[in-house]
């Protein structure tokens, strides 16, 4: 039997450099796709999963997200006075139970591996999962539900994989493959952002993992990698050997939401996903193109 994944964490404070000047004031994570910012699909999908505990490890723009999962009384006021209970019931739907919701601040954006580090006082020896919102997956059962029960089976490290051409392994950790069932692939090692020549394999690592709190042993060592950042993938290749590593094909599809094409391609695909927008969604699109 696993110890069961309870915790998860949210990096959220990297720069979006990629999005400005929609980042310059407002977080990426509060980008909306159709009628929801990032970081809720990402809360929801942990949710989804079994999570109980969240953290967000947060920078500049803190507040934004801390006000979107607080109450808003005067807005919930106004909407019960008009009896508005839909648009209510959406905005109490939001945020998980009172103090199962942290935050934790990394105070220079020195690398996603530093950003999950800010976070070690809060997983306490658990094991977790790291959502990173940006990663937009659309998927019924969730990524993160999907992974969990592959974690349930293999336990250990367990990140969520998918094919790039191999011209983008740059941009990407990627699996050193021992095995591969076509659903779950065995590492024997990780590579962050090798280029194409050196590539190992084309199965990237996109932003899902579940963790063991060993990977911290790692990470406490402050030791910088690709473009000189803290990178979760070099601490995680440190445990492969001493603990089990398994990428997950996950059924769904992903959007990255960090760059311009994906984040216009995920809303036509939630939209084109919803009842309500469906049909006018596609009329507007032929009209359009
Ligand atoms: P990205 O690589 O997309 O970096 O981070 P970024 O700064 O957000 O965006 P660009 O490249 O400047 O456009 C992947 C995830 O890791 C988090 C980001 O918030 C995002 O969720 N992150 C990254 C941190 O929390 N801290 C960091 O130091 C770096």
């Amino acid at each position: 039997m696993v110890q069961p994944i309870r915790k998860a964490v949210f990096p959220v404070a990297g720069l979006g450099t990629r999005f400005l000047p929609a980042t310059k004031v407002m977080p990426k994570e509060m980008l909306t796709i159709v009628d929801k910012p990032l970081i809720q699909y990402a809360v929801e999908e942990a949710m989804e999963a079994g999570i109980e505990e969240f953290v967000l490890v947060t920078g500049r723009g803190k507040h934004l997200m801390e006000d979107h999962f607080d109450h808003a009384y005067e807005l919930e006021a106004i909407l019960t006075e008009r009896g508005k209970e839909a648009e209510l019931e959406a905005v109490e739907r939001v945020a998980p139970d009172p103090g199962k919701l942290s935050y934790t601040r990394q105070r220079r954006p020195l690398g996603l591996g530093h950003a999950v580090w800010c976070a070690r006082q809060f997983i306490a020896g658990d094991p977790f999962a790291v959502v990173l919102p940006d990663d937009l997956i659309q998927a019924g059962p969730g990524c993160l539900k999907q992974m969990v029960a592959a974690y349930e089976e293999v336990g250990g490290n367990i990140v969520a994989v998918e094919d790039v051409p191999r011209e983008q392994t740059d941009r990407y950790g990627i699996l050193d493959v021992a095995d591969d069932d076509g659903r779950l692939v065995r590492a024997k090692g990780l590579v962050e952002k090798p280029k194409p020549a050196d590539a190992p394999s084309t199965l990237s690592i996109i932003g899902r993992y579940i963790l063991q709190p060993e990977v911290f042993e790692h990470l406490d060592k402050h030791e910088t990698g690709a473009g000189g950042e803290i990178q979760l993938t070099d601490a995680m290749a440190k445990t492969v050997g001493d603990i089990p590593f398994h990428g997950l094909r996950f059924e769904g599809r992903r959007f990255d939401c960090g760059t311009k094409l994906g984040f216009v391609a995920a809303n036509v695909a939630f939209a084109a996903a919803r009842d309500d927008l469906r049909g006018d969604i596609r009329e507007v699109l032929r009209e359009i193109i």
